[in-house]
């Protein structure tokens, strides 16, 4: 387990929308090593950068066309080395974002094993051996797209075709096993990419769909959680430092099967969903009832998440770590349903429970969910795209481009929150972040290590009170003040920190509405 991991806080940025440097109206390297110390200086000492790679950017860059080329609008493979270094100056870690399921239908491998006759890479793609072919419901084919006598495989979008790993459990002569020779040239392949970046010098990487390698796969992905343990004896051999996050949000099989980390995801039904964002939201964009738990008016409890969260949790809690984000660049700002006050309690909580938490660029000044045209595959995740707000300045200081030539409109309204703005009010969310997070690396307690009790949750009842070491943490997120006696506390001690007031007095915690506490036992 790389050590760094213990106090690790990560910062997600969108390298299109954070800062453009060279004035053409994208986001680029160049941008982001600019903003590495406001980086470190808010409380994050680690970056995930969403794909950075030559792509047709059908699907913003969850397309490759080339692995090991950064694409040309945000630098060149020698600035995102310069990048790592100057981050490792600052202490700051990198991890870049893996796609080892598919790739673009562009990238040459698939050019090559498109053709009626391929001179390579034959079974680099899942092909069927006949150009019609009915398929089945657990995976997608594309028909008539390829002068080759088959229907391929894809993972996502039409323009991206699963790379082969080969099946579970084959039941047709051009459904490899995954032993065969090709399925693990495909897995060599990849490692062969990840090499290349470790050896530039990246810390590791986020992984894109983890879970999907292997098709066929069964219940609990025995298939793909191979493929990840071998991956991850290579990296203990050769890059015991290296950090592997998934898209998985299956703690249970993800940190047993290889990875370091796994995000907790905004799944319907699924114990994270049920804390923030739980609702729908119909075509036209209009959200249906909000019932997330920090909502000020849902008078939904916590325990629907520790339902989920704790099983996990406890079976995890010494292969790897829990990732909860404060969202990410699939789901809607998490400022689309949340108030300021009901966010700064949200982030009071995924700051000071175990695991390693993971902040998305915008949220930590609050950034709002857009209406925006679709770009580049987003859809309704482009709203939460556009660009990071630094001033009050051109394009909100995001770039000096004219206007029309911007990736993505800045927030036009004239109460768009901005960095400038938040740093000059104490009581600003932006403030709010910086002091939480200030208080997690000081306190070895408070940071990744599985020390977590419930001291307080119950069905029906909107407080909760947690525990690790010498910190007792009290949360109430309702319009009312919440009394909660009884607490197997120590007397005495002292508040460390607080979004509105509370305190703990011999075993008793009483909680104002909308407040979150820190108190040292
Ligand atoms: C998950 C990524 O987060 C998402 O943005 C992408 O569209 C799909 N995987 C396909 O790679």
């Amino acid at each position: 387990m790389p050590k760094w991991l213990e106090d690790a806080v990560f910062y997600e940025i969108y390298p299109q929308s954070f800062l453009d440097a060279n004035g053409d109206g994208i986001g680029d390297f160049e941008g982001i090593i600019r903003k590495l110390d406001y980086i470190r200086d808010l409380g994050c000492n680690a970056l995930w950068i969403n794909p950075c790679f030559d792509s047709p950017f059908k699907d913003a860059g969850y397309d490759v066309r080339d692995y090991k080329k950064t694409a040309a609008r945000y630098g060149t493979n020698d600035d995102l080395k310069r990048l790592f270094a100057e981050a490792h100056k600052r202490n700051i870690r990198v991890l870049l974002d893996l796609v080892p399921g598919h790739t673009s239908e562009e990238h040459p491998w698939f050019l090559e094993s498109k053709k009626a006759e391929p001179a390579e890479y034959r079974n680099r793609y899942i092909w069927s051996d006949s150009w019609i072919y009915w398929g089945n419901s657990t995976v997608r084919f594309i028909a008539g797209e390829a002068d080759r006598n088959g229907v391929y495989v894809i993972n996502f979008f039409k323009c991206q075709p699963a790379l082969n790993y080969g099946f579970l459990n084959p039941s047709e002569a051009w459904q490899l096993p995954t032993d065969h020779p090709d399925s693990l040239a495909t897995r060599e392949a990849l490692k062969d990419i990840m090499r290349f970046w470790l050896d530039s010098g990246c810390d590791g990487f986020r992984v894109d769909m983890a879970d999907s390698l292997v098709k066929y796969d069964d219940a609990d992905k025995s298939g793909a959680s191979a493929v990840w343990r071998d991956i991850r004896a290579m990296l203990d051999a050769a890059y015991p430092e290296a950090a592997l996050v998934s898209e998985w949000s299956r703690p249970d099989l993800s940190l047993k099967n290889g990875f370091h980390m796994d995000f907790l995801l905004d799944h319907e039904g699924g114990g994270y969903k049920s804390l923030v964002r739980n609702y729908s939201v119909s075509k036209e964009g209009t959200i249906g009832e909000d019932t997330s738990y920090f909502r000020k008016d849902s008078r939904s409890d916590i325990t629907r998440f520790l339902e989920q969260y704790m099983p996990w949790y406890e079976n995890t809690k010494n292969d790897g770590f829990i990732s909860l984000i404060t969202g990410n660049h699939d789901t809607s700002r998490i400022s689309r349903g949340l108030a300021s006050r009901e966010l700064a309690l949200f982030y009071g909580m995924i700051f000071t429970l175990p695991g390693v938490p993971f902040l998305y660029y915008g949220d930590e000044i609050g950034m709002k969910y857009l209406n925006v045209p679709t770009k580049e595959g987003g859809y309704t995740r482009t709203g939460s795209r556009t660009p990071m707000q630094w001033s009050g300045g051109r394009n909100l200081g995001f770039s000096q481009a004219p206007a029309d030539k911007l990736y993505l409109p800045v927030d036009p309204s004239p109460d768009a929150p901005t960095v400038e703005a938040q740093e000059k009010d104490p009581e600003s969310l932006l403030n709010t972040v910086k002091a939480l997070l200030r208080l997690r690396r000081a306190q070895g307690d408070l940071q990744s290590k599985p020390n977590l009790e419930i001291l307080y949750a119950q069905k029906g009842s909107r407080p909760a009170v947690y525990r690790r070491g010498s910190f007792v943490m009290g949360l109430n997120p309702s319009s009312e003040t919440a009394r909660i006696p009884g607490l197997p506390v120590p007397d005495g001690g002292t508040g460390v920190f607080s979004i509105g007031k509370g305190s703990l007095d011999s075993g008793t915690f009483t909680l104002e509405p909308q407040s979150f506490v820190v108190w040292r036992v």
